[in-house]
């Protein structure tokens, strides 16, 4: 059995009150018994993980104490690369991972497109993360114009190498996620064909594998994000290359979120 990645990203989403609502829901639905999710999680094969804004983090981590719940994770969606300091509106990876968090979002295309960071900032962070013992889920990919012009493999391959070349293959195992997220497909309905996202899925196990060997690239999980909802959900995970998904949109609502999983689960 394929384990799956099953990543959702709220972006600038939700108050307490409504993440509280979530993650309670959550557990209703994934606990159902003939879901049989509950045992496909205890064998390991699935790991679920929400992505709040930084003012939920800590609040959902005591829910899930309380509600023992163990079958969900939280992560941050973003990180500064400092530890601390005088960088006003900052978070530290310090700071999420002592919040219980263990994974942070680094290079989203909303952070790079919208907020400017460039490359040389992203790989600070990844290096970051790692050094204090957070997971980054590196999101990379390419613009409509870029894809349009043919040039989405080198575009890939430029983004991959700058934020991963370097780093030593015992600093990374088994410690970085990966997130091919084509801009022109987040937010806008219009999804990668599932062939796309496999080719370029498959292309970043490759460069993983010039850069760390063979072993290491096939033991990394390597997601693709951009519109997926349940419609299409399971003609993604099926891929070969695609081990999970990066969900914005239809993370939002639990029955969307799970539904992704439940298509993919039905497949048969
Ligand atoms: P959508 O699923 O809303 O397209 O967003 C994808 C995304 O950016 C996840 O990080």
């Amino acid at each position: 059995m394929k384990k799956i990645w099953l990543y959702g990203n709220w972006k600038m989403n939700k108050t307490l009150g409504d993440t509280e609502e979530f993650i309670l829901s959550f557990k209703d639905a994934f606990t159902t018994k003939q879901k049989g999710y509950m045992d496909i999680h205890k064998k390991g094969f699935l790991d679920v993980t929400i992505f709040p804004p930084f003012t939920g983090l800590f609040h959902a981590r005591e829910l899930l104490r309380r509600e023992q719940i163990n079958f969900l994770d939280i992560g941050a969606q973003n990180i500064y690369f400092e530890t601390s300091g005088a960088f006003t509106g900052e978070i530290s990876p310090l700071m999420i991972s002592d919040t219980g968090c263990r994974k942070a979002l680094v290079g989203h295309s909303e952070r790079r497109h919208i907020f400017g960071e460039g490359e040389a900032l992203i790989a600070s962070k990844v290096r970051s993360c790692l050094s204090n013992g957070v997971i980054p889920v590196l999101c990379y990919g390419e613009i409509l114009e870029e894809r349009d012009k043919g040039l989405t493999l080198e575009i890939v391959q430029r983004q991959l190498l700058s934020a991963l070349q370097g780093l030593d293959v015992s600093e990374i195992s088994e410690k970085v996620i990966l997130a091919y997220e084509p801009v022109w497909a987040i937010g806008t309905g219009r999804s990668a064909k599932p062939q796309d996202a496999q080719e370029v899925c498959e292309y970043s196990r490759a460069i993983l594998e010039t850069i760390f060997g063979g072993e290491e690239a096939s033991k990394t999980p390597i997601l693709y994000g951009g519109s997926v909802k349940p419609s299409n959900g399971k003609e993604l995970l099926i891929q070969k290359d695609v081990d999970g998904v990066l969900v914005g949109g239809a993370s939002l609502e639990v029955s969307s979120f799970l539904g992704i999983l439940d298509s993919y689960m039905a497949r048969e």
